[in-house]
């Protein structure tokens, strides 16, 4: 257990108030997939923070004899994520013992639909970790620095990849030597990015909105008995100092080789593992070969992603938007399932709403 990261509670703690924030969801290029306990990566990842994608939560706290929580989604109480927070909070309950002394009113809505197969994990999990370190922040003065990186840890604890939506542009998670202050227990920002990458797009088209047979914690533990996992490991290590170096320079038919190349490997690793799984759907494939003949054609700097499950990201320069748009439009919705996709970008990380503290 991390001591840093614990907290005694004192009489600074407020006696009641209400915390707001929005949280984003965030796009792995490098990808984790392969955990040991608890929610500690096998190797290191980087994503893009998206913008329009996030989750809008409140907390609503007063001292109390006794802890509990209520849980509103979209304005109704809500009984089956309770249970998933009400894990999360056991949990934290080494580093936020305040959490414990207030009855606690959560509410929380997203700006993309629960059922699309994007994950709300990463942006809902974050929102939730940043209102309750909020508490702490005020009572103990914690500084912008020790509050982000208490929120990641915090938010890692309840989803891996969650921890990286805390920071703006791009957030790097895993103990590398390329990057300076990274660490497996938390995320860090990373900045040194040329600029045609602060407003990147990813245009999510929506393949298959069911929910995934295969979730991410049982896929996360077929690593740890696959026959290519070390291997896969050493890759991910080895793009990590590769994507550092494009990330910088800017070179984008460099960038399009090495995103792809860790979609395809990260879903070959579900391929190969024991037992073995697809997640991708037939209009997944559709969707890839159809972009690359479009790249071939065009020339253009497009090129795909795909986190554990069979929606397509498509990333590409802003300045090639109207272009791209009107290829959907034309050429790929028909492969999505009632015509959807989602328009983000690169965002800025979380922003806080209000704060009010008795
Ligand atoms: O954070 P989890 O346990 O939902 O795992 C996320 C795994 C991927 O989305 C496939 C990759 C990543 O790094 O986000």
């Amino acid at each position: 257990m991390t001591k840093k990261f614990h907290c005694a509670t004192n009489s600074n703690f407020p006696l009641k108030g209400n915390v707001k924030w929005t949280s984003p969801s965030n796009i792995a290029l490098v990808k984790y997939w392969g955990k040991r306990p608890v929610q500690i990566p096998a190797n290191p990842s980087l994503s893009f923070t998206l913008k329009n994608c996030f989750t809008e939560t409140s907390i609503e706290f007063e001292k109390a004899e006794k802890f509990s929580l209520e849980l509103y989604v979209d304005g109704k109480k809500n009984k089956s994520f309770l249970n998933k927070i009400e894990t999360f909070i056991d949990r934290i309950k080494e580093y936020c013992p305040y959490i414990f002394h207030y009855h606690i009113k959560i509410k929380t809505t997203n700006t993309f639909p629960h059922s699309s197969g994007i994950a709300s994990s990463a942006s809902g999990l974050s929102a939730l970790a940043l209102c309750l370190v909020s508490i702490e922040k005020k009572a103990l003065n914690l500084s912008d620095e020790e509050f982000y990186k208490k929120v990641s840890f915090i938010s890692r604890l309840g989803s891996g990849s969650a921890c990286r939506s805390i920071y703006g542009s791009i957030g790097v998670w895993g103990e590398h030597a390329s990057f300076n202050g990274s660490s497996d227990e938390y995320a860090i920002s990373f900045t040194d990015i040329s600029p045609v990458f602060h407003s990147y797009q990813d245009t999510i088209l929506l393949v298959d909105k069911g929910k995934k047979e295969i979730s991410s914690t049982v896929g996360h533990d077929l690593m740890n008995n696959h026959p290519y996992s070390s291997l896969r490991y050493n890759q991910a290590n080895n793009h990590m100092v590769q994507l550092k170096n494009i990330l910088k320079s800017g070179d984008l038919f460099e960038f399009i080789k090495l995103v792809e190349k860790e979609a395809l490997t990260l879903h070959s690793m579900m391929m190969t593992s024991d037992p073995y799984f697809i997640l991708m759907k037939p209009n997944t494939l559709s969707i890839i070969q159809k972009i690359w003949e479009i790249r071939a054609e065009r020339k253009l700097p497009i090129c795909i992603t795909l986190d554990a499950g069979a929606n397509v990201h498509l990333l590409y320069p802003n300045n090639i938007k109207t272009e791209v748009l009107s290829v959907i439009e034309k050429d790929l919705i028909v492969y999505c399932e009632n015509e959807q996709y989602i328009c983000d970008e690169v965002g800025n990380g979380p922003k806080l709403i209000m704060e009010h503290y008795a």
